[in-house]
């Protein structure tokens, strides 16, 4: 057992249960790499501040690089415990070093140094998801350029629409991912300052360079005020949010892919790799991954509802509350670095159905608006062109036939129905942000030359 970090005014040991609630380590030793990081900075900016000798800094920092990494399993665990992981640090600094080690939290407190930790962690997480999401995306525009003239039906409300293209479904996701990526980026950028040397919470006594400091560790600035340095978890909540908005999109377009790839659609395939079966049923080829690409979306809203709930009314500075933050963050890091590139790799090599997709997006029903803007451009006004095609369409239904079977009447022309067809209906959406191919084409080179 290792002693406490607080123990001098402290006649008695702390009890087994405070411990058992109170320690963090089981989770918190996630940000041992950073917490080591931000430590030898630590030791260097005391170093400046002449508080250290070199050979002392130099000491510190070689036994700093010493200690083992904690990636300990239960019974481990169980045999060593320790608060968190800055005690578990300064403990096996000090079996390293003896005495020495307890000058390193020389004007240093666990409240700046968790919160420096955690950015630290955060900047390496945001790292890795940027580059997640330019992959994707990338895939997503590349499908785009091969597929954009793949007709395919558009929907709303779950009803077939109008004929756009499997290449422009894929960039709409596109766009969606190049937002969230434009999101990330700027809350990288905003949160990109440094709480090391706020102390406790009213700044350092120690004479330190905080810029420099700051710099040292890779953030762009020091933060500006000691009580918000310590207190501040802004950035978690930003991450959880770009989380949470960037899986809701994937949860869409899993959700559409689920469609695709139903027995009922069968627009496309799932790959097999990126598919499993059923222990009981022989034919099933199961969307797993996608379904759990949705379910991680809401249980990502989750995470991110709590943390706001945990900030809102703290009072100022640290509160205990704030050891709570950390886990959200673990998880959603470890969710995005297996959804993104599972998706991509299931996207990358999904089989379409072509003819599947282009024989839905071909029924006339679904170009019944074509037909109604035909007529109108022979100067019928919309309204009234809509009226007659609609009532056409009920005929059609009525019948078992398409509209085309139908034939002309007094007020719909051969050449009206000479536009009931898909490939004249997709060139006509030339228009910026339309479904034609060309466009399609364009939009998807511009999404790849953007996308890095
Ligand atoms: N384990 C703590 C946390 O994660 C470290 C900070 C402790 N600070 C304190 N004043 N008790 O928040």
């Amino acid at each position: 057992m290792t002693a406490n970090l607080w123990g001098g005014r402290f006649e008695e040991a702390a009890s087994d249960l405070l411990r058992r609630f109170n320690d963090s380590f089981s989770f918190d030793r996630e940000l041992f790499a950073v917490d080591v990081k931000g430590s030898i900075a630590w030791a260097k900016a005391l170093e400046g501040a002449g508080v250290l000798t070199g050979a002392e800094a130099e000491r510190i920092i070689s036994g700093l690089e010493a200690i083992p990494n904690p990636e300990w399993n239960a019974g481990d665990l169980a045999r060593e415990s320790h608060e968190d992981v800055h005690s578990y640090v300064e403990a096996k600094l000090r079996e390293q070093i003896g005495d020495l080690a307890g000058r390193l939290h020389t004007g240093r407190s666990r409240n700046d140094q968790v919160a420096t930790d955690l950015k630290l962690y955060l900047k390496a997480s945001c790292s890795e998801l940027d580059a997640n999401i330019v992959t994707l995306a990338r895939t997503l525009a590349q499908r785009a350029l091969d597929e954009a003239a793949t007709a395919m039906p558009g929907y709303t409300h779950s009803k077939r629409a109008e004929p756009v293209t499997f290449g422009h479904w894929s960039l709409a996701y596109a766009e969606m991912l190049r937002r969230d990526l434009s999101r990330l980026r700027d809350a990288v950028t905003r949160n990109d300052s440094c709480p090391l040397g706020s102390g406790a919470l009213s700044g350092t006594p120690i004479d330190i360079d905080r810029e420099t400091l700051a710099k040292s560790l890779g953030f762009a600035r020091a933060t500006a005020n000691s009580l918000d340095g310590v207190s501040d978890r802004d950035f978690a909540a930003d991450y959880l949010f770009v989380a949470s908005m960037l899986l809701s999109h994937l949860s869409r377009l899993a959700e559409d892919l689920i469609f695709f790839t139903s027995d009922e659609v069968g627009f496309a395939e799932l790959p097999d790799t990126m598919a499993t079966g059923s222990s009981r049923m022989p034919q099933k080829k199961n969307p797993d991954v996608l379904e759990l690409v949705r379910g991680h979306a809401g249980r990502s809203i989750g995470e991110l509802t709590g943390l706001l709930a945990l900030l809102k009314g703290l009072p100022l500075a640290y509160d205990k509350d704030l050891q709570l933050d950390k886990e959200p963050l673990f998880r959603t890091r470890v969710i995005l670095a297996l959804a993104l590139p599972a998706l991509n790799e299931l996207f990358a090599n999904l089989k379409l159905n072509r003819e599947a997709m282009r024989a839905a997006a071909s029924h006339d029903l679904l170009l019944a608006t074509e037909l109604a803007d035909a007529m109108a451009s022979r100067g019928l006004p919309f309204r009234k062109a809509h009226e007659i095609v609609s009532a056409r369409v009920g005929e059609a239904i009525r019948q078992k036939k398409t509209l085309s079977d139908l034939g002309p009447t007094a007020d719909i022309t051969d050449l009206d129905l000479a536009a009931l067809d898909v490939d004249k209906a997709l060139t006509k959406r030339a228009s910026a942000g339309g479904a034609s191919p060309d466009r399609v084409r364009a939009a998807a080179q511009t999404a790849l030359e953007n996308l890095r």
